[in-house]
C-alpha cells in the first residue's frame, strides 16, 4: 500500500508507542514507525505481551500493527525514511552536574537531534513529543540546522498530556491537543500538516496552536497545577486529622464550586509517578535560572508538601502501632504510583516501603501488576527477615499479618473479603488507608483498627 506520510517516532516508552498506536489506528493513510534503542523493549512492542500494562491498548496496537504500525530497532532507517519525527525519548531529572536533583536530564534527547542531523537527507519536521524545559526548541533548532547539507528542519512543539492509565480514552478523546510552533510561514505551515494527524478523530476546536514557548511551558505548567492541587488537599489532611473535619466531605464541598471543579482533589500519601516531580523541579530550576526565586520558592513548596505527606504516613504508622513496628507484619495493598498501572516511578509505594523496613518491620506487598517493578525498585533492600514477600494473591500476602497499608487505588482492593482476611492476621489489627478507598466503617465492625487520612480513626481501644 502507498502511504501519504512517513511518520517516525524515536522512543518507544509510555508516551511514544501508545500515541503512535493511536494515530496509526486513527490515520490508515500514514505509515508509523516506532523506534528504540532498547530491542527488548521493541520485541515487546511486537508481540501480544505489550512491554507496558494500559488498559485497551493492546487492542489498538492490534488494529494497525503490520498495517501501518511498525516496531523497530532501525533507528537510521526509520530517520532517513521520515517526513515528520516525534521524539519521545525520556528526560529525567539530572543526577549529576550543574542543576542535579533540579534540571533535566537532556542528554537522550541531543543524542537524538544529533542522529536526525546525521541520518537525512531531505527536509522533516521534527516534533518535541518529550516533556522539556522552555526553549529547548532553540536548542534543538541550532544541533539541526548545524548540518551542512542546506536541510531545512522545522521543529514543532506537541506536549503529551495523556496519564497512565487511561492513556488509551485520553488519547481518543483529549482534552485539547497543543501544537506549538514558530509564528512565520514555515513555523505555521508546519503546524497545520502536525494539525491535519490529529483532525483524523479529534475535533478542530480541541486542537490549539500557539507559539513555541508557550506549548513548551503550558506542559510544565499544566503539571505544577494539577501536583498543586493534590498537595493542597494533604495539606488540608492533616489539618483535619487534628480537627476531626473529613477530606472528602471538604474536598466534595470545595470541589462542588464551579469554578473549582471536583477532580485531583482526592487526598493521597502523596502524588507518584515520573512525571509530576520532575516537571516541577524543572520548572523550579528555570525559574531560578531567570533570577525568579520567589516564583520558584512558590512551585518548590508543591513538592515539599507532597515529601512531608509521605512521612507524616510511615509516622502514623509507626505511632499508631504502639511506637514500634520492628519484627511485625506489614502489608503493602499496592505499589504502583496509581491504578491501572504496572508503573512504579516515584510511586510513594517506594519511599513507604523503605522506611518500613529501615524501622525492621516484616514487609509484604501485593500488587495486580507492579510486582516486577517493585522487587527491581527494592532489590537488594532486606528485611529483618531477608527477602521483602512479593506476592500476587492479597490473601496470602495477609496471613500472620498486623497491618494492612493501602498505597494503591485498585478496585480489586474495594472487594477484599476483609472478614476472611481479619480472621487470618495478628491481633489488634490495623488498616492504614492511605488512599481513602476501604469501607472504613465496615472494616471497624470487623474488628479492625482503621486509620483512614484525613479522617477521625476508628479504633476498639479504649
Ligand atoms: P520512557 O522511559 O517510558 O520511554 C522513553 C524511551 O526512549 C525508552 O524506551 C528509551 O529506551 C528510549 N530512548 C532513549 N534515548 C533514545 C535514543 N537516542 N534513540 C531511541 N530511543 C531512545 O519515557 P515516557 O514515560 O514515555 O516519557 C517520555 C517523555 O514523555 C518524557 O519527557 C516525559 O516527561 C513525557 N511524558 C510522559 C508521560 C507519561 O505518562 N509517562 C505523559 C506525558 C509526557
Ligand atoms: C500526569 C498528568 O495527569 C498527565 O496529564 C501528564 O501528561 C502526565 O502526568 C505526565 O506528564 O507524565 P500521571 O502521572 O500518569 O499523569 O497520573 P495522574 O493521574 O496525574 O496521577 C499522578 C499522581 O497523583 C498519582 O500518584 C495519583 O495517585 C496522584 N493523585 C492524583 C492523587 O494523589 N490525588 C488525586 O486527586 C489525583
Amino acid at each position: 500500500m502507498k502511504f501519504s506520510k512517513n511518520i517516525l517516532c524515536i522512543g518507544a516508552g509510555y508516551v511514544g508507542s501508545p500515541t503512535m498506536a493511536v494515530i496509526a489506528a486513527k490515520c490508515p493513510d500514514l505509515k508509523v514507525t516506532v523506534v528504540d534503542i532498547s530491542e527488548e523493549r521493541i520485541r515487546g512492542w511486537n508481540s501480544d505481551d505489550l512491554p507496558i500494562f494500559e488498559p485497551g491498548l493492546l487492542d489498538v496496537v492490534r488494529v494497525a500493527r503490520g498495517r501501518n504500525l511498525f516496531f523497530s530497532s532501525d533507528i537510521t532507517g526509520g530517520i532517513r525514511d521520515a517526513d515528520i519525527i516525534f521524539v519521545s525519548v525520556n528526560t529525567p531529572t539530572k543526577t549529576f552536574g550543574v542543576g542535579a536533583g533540579m534540571a533535566s536530564d537532556l542528554q537522550y534527547w541531543e543524542k537524538t537531534a544529533h542522529e536526525i542531523v546525521a541520518n537525512s537527507d531531505r527536509a522533516k519536521i521534527i516534533v518535541e513529543k518529550s516533556t522539556l524545559p522552555v526553549r529547548t526548541a532553540e536548542a534543538m533548532e541550532r544541533i539541526l540546522q548545524e548540518n551542512k547539507k542546506g536541510i531545512h528542519f522545522e521543529v514543532i512543539s506537541n506536549p503529551e498530556f495523556l496519564s497512565e492509565g487511561s492513556a488509551v480514552k485520553d488519547l481518543l478523546e483529549p482534552d485539547r491537543v497543543l501544537i506549538g510552533s514558530r509564528q512565520n510561514e514555515s513555523g505555521l505551515k508546519a503546524a497545520q500538516e502536525i494539525a491535519a494527524i490529529f483532525a483524523h478523530w479529534v475535533a478542530a476546536d480541541r486542537i490549539i496552536t500557539s507559539n513555541l514557548w508557550s506549548a513548551e511551558l503550558s506542559k510544565l505548567v499544566a503539571n505544577a497545577f494539577l501536583a498543586q492541587r493534590i498537595s493542597s488537599i494533604n495539606a488540608v489532611s492533616a489539618l483535619c486529622e487534628k480537627t476531626d473535619a473529613d477530606v472528602d466531605e471538604i474536598s466534595f464541598a470545595v470541589g462542588s464550586d464551579t469554578r473549582i471543579g471536583p477532580r485531583f482533589l482526592s487526598a493521597s500519601i502523596g502524588f507518584g509517578g515520573s512525571c509530576f516531580k520532575k516537571d516541577i523541579l524543572n520548572l523550579v530550576y528555570i525559574c531560578r535560572s531567570y533570577g525568579l526565586n520567589e516564583v520558584a520558592d512558590y512551585w518548590q513548596a508543591v513538592i515539599e508538601m507532597n515529601g512531608y505527606q509521605q512521612e507524616r504516613f510511615v509516622h502514623k504508622i509507626i505511632k499508631e502501632m504502639f511506637n514500634t513496628i520492628v519484627g511485625k507484619k506489614i502489608v503493602l495493598l499496592g505499589f504502583a504510583f496509581k491504578a491501572n498501572t504496572g508503573d512504579t516511578r516515584e510511586s510513594p509505594g517506594i519511599h513507604v516501603a523503605r522506611k518500613l523496613l529501615e524501622e525492621q518491620a516484616v514487609l509484604a506487598i501485593t500488587d495486580p501488576q507492579a510486582l516486577d517493578n517493585a522487587r527491581r525498585d527494592l532489590a537488594g533492600i532486606t528485611g529483618v527477615t531477608g527477602a521483602v514477600e512479593y506476592e500476587l494473591d492479597p490473601y496470602r500476602a495477609a496471613a500472620d499479618a498486623q497491618a494492612l497499608v493501602v498505597v494503591t487505588e485498585w478496585e480489586e482492593f474495594k472487594k477484599l473479603d476483609f472478614e476472611r482476611i481479619f480472621v487470618s492476621m495478628r491481633k489488634p489489627a490495623f488498616v492504614f488507608d492511605g488512599r481513602n478507598i476501604l469501607d472504613h466503617r465496615e472494616l471497624f465492625r470487623i474488628g479492625f483498627n482503621v486509620f483512614p487520612l484525613g479522617k477521625p480513626s476508628l479504633t476498639h481501644f479504649k
